[in-house]
């Protein structure tokens, strides 16, 4: 931007939190990087005439109310916010012109730096314009931006649950990502934050921020940084599934893996097989192909492949998508023998399979899993990863690994959806995976989760839910509670829990009595009266 070059901005750090109990104008002013004068240890006071003007220029002479007090805030996210506010409020209008850099940074004692990054910041959110050669204006703006932070900046503690009219796959998405406090949350389908580590990823940022800055402006190459699809290829080979790099595709997580294989592989009718239950995001995403969904019903060792082979004959698909490994929602694993004689099945009517392996490193060790691509070598198989839910799902890392020929069909079609995936995150990705930390992270999250699950396992089976069969292990519990849960999730809804009701885990979007658990969240004893309440309702 204009005024931050022209300045001689740093593009360098300015997240630092000035210690509590400092004002704007204290301190050390972290966008020169040097600590503030003496004179300014001092609330900074922006200013303004006492009756503004309807337009024309705000002086640094006259004296306001002190900005938002916070010991969270950096020096230039306060005068930001304060800024902000009093456009917000009208307190600064339209057309109105801001203080100078140079007399506002001259008047309340803090670096030019600090001023003209917070000005970048406002014309950013919308809030001023930079005129050249005039300086910076309040701007007349449209309705667009409402209370809290402005477009494109959503606040933090924004936690508001949707509220929709139906209970579907778009409302549980919607309200996942509105995060609801995990322990009203036994319906998300992400490890709460708590649980994970973000210095993993800080340090890796880091370590990344100290390389010269030209690393990070080229476009990535279609297939992912190299590194990593190496580093990739050394995981799968630990799987038994051979591998080269150019078969390993990044993608911007798994989701974006099923939305390429959508792209390339299913015309409107298609039939495309799913597990019934299944994670509900595919349904959607396939339908929006014009497939035809259809759900193969489910046992404690993966899909039935009786009903399996009738509906393989009766449609003649030309995919089924399976979450081989803890699967999402029941917690099972698909056994080896049912793992052989699925894909003689794909064989013989030739079908392609996608695994979807994103709970792989959190599948405890000796737990029963097979997983069909070191089966077959990915001959039928395409293999999805993911480090969504072990590292962070703001990552947005994920690949595809499959036959040479299909990972270029794959890279083409990447390409033509949206160019490269962001090489900083993947650089990232490779730097938590190499410098040995990620291991002794999953392995503490593994055994977390066990403590958790049985801690609600007890729970739900004293509130008198049965569990689905099998050997459960992973993030969820998958229970039957005999009532509709669809009517559980929106009375929770309104409470302000997040549950996941089993209609959305199912193709057919029927109402069910199943419900998925996050045993991460499955168990705080308020959340549970509410529920046996809703039992007993129901
Ligand atoms: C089975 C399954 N696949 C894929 C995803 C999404 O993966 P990603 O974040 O890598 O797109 C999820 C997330 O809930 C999931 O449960």
């Amino acid at each position: 931007m204009e005024t931050g070059n022209q300045a001689g901005s740093p593009h360098g750090e300015t997240g630092q939190t000035p210690p509590a109990g400092q004002a704007i104008g204290q301190g050390k002013d972290e966008a020169a990087g040097r600590p503030a004068r003496a004179a300014t240890r001092r609330p900074l006071r922006l200013v303004l005439p006492s009756a503004p003007p309807a337009s024309g220029e705000l002086s640094a002479a006259d004296s306001l109310p002190d900005p938002v007090p916070s010991a969270q805030m950096t020096l230039v996210g306060q005068l930001t916010e304060w800024a902000r506010m009093r456009i917000e409020e009208r307190v600064f209008r339209p057309g109105m012109r801001m203080p100078s850099i140079r007399q506002l940074a001259q008047d309340k004692g803090i670096s030019r730096f600090t001023v003209v990054e917070a000005y970048d910041r406002l014309v950013a959110l919308g809030y001023l314009e930079s005129r050249r050669g005039s300086g910076f204006f309040v701007r007349e703006r449209g309705p667009s931006i409402g209370p809290g932070l402005g477009a494109g900046m959503p606040s933090e503690g924004a936690t508001a649950p949707h509220a929709s009219r139906n209970i579907d796959v778009p409302w549980l998405l919607r309200n996942m990502f509105h995060r609801a406090e995990p322990r009203k949350a036994p319906g998300l389908g992400f490890l709460p934050n708590d649980w994970l580590d973000g210095e993993l990823i800080g340090s890796a940022l880091r370590g990344l921020a100290r390389q010269p800055g030209s690393h990070f402006l080229a476009s990535g190459t279609p297939e992912g940084f190299l590194p990593l699809r190496q580093q990739l290829r050394t995981r799968l080979a630990e799987l038994e599934i051979g591998a080269a790099p150019e078969q390993i595709v990044l993608t911007s997580g798994i989701t974006q893996a099923l939305d390429l294989i959508a792209r390339l592989y299913v015309r409107p009718g298609d039939p495309v097989l799913v597990g019934d239950p299944a994670w509900f995001v595919m349904f959607a995403r396939f339908a929006a192909q014009g497939a035809q969904v259809i759900g193969v019903p489910y046992t404690a060792e993966g899909p039935d492949l009786e009903a399996l082979e009738r509906i393989v004959q009766a449609h003649r698909p030309r995919l089924l998508v399976l979450n081989s490994v803890l699967h999402n929602p029941t917690g099972t694993s698909l056994s080896a023998a049912k793992a052989f004689q699925l894909l003689r099945l794909a064989e013989q009517y030739d079908f392609l399979v996608v695994e979807d392996d994103i709970y792989c490193d959190l599948c405890p060790p000796g737990h029963p899993a097979t997983r069909l691509a070191s089966l077959d070598q990915l001959k039928r198989v395409i293999y999805l990863g993911s480090f969504s839910k072990t590292l962070a799902a703001n990552l947005r890392v994920g690949f595809v690994a499959a036959r040479p020929e299909l990972a270029q069909s794959l890279t083409d079609a990447k390409l033509l959806a949206g160019l490269a995936t962001p090489e900083i995150n993947e650089r990232v990705l490779y730097k938590v995976l190499t410098e040995g930390h990620y291991r002794k992270h999953v392995e503490r999250v593994r055994n977390r989760l066990e403590r958790a699950r049985d801690e609600t396992r007890h729970a739900l089976e004293k509130l008198g839910l049965t569990l689905f069969p099998g050997q459960h292990a992973g993030m969820y519990l998958w229970a039957d509670t005999g009532r509709d849960t669809n009517a559980i999730a929106t009375a929770g809804h309104e409470e302000g829990y997040l549950f996941a009701p089993g209609s959305l885990f199912s193709p057919s979007q029927l109402p069910s009595g199943w419900m998925r658990f996050n045993v991460a969240c499955g168990h705080d004893p308020q959340m549970l009266d509410f529920l046996a309440r809703q039992l007993d309702r129901l």
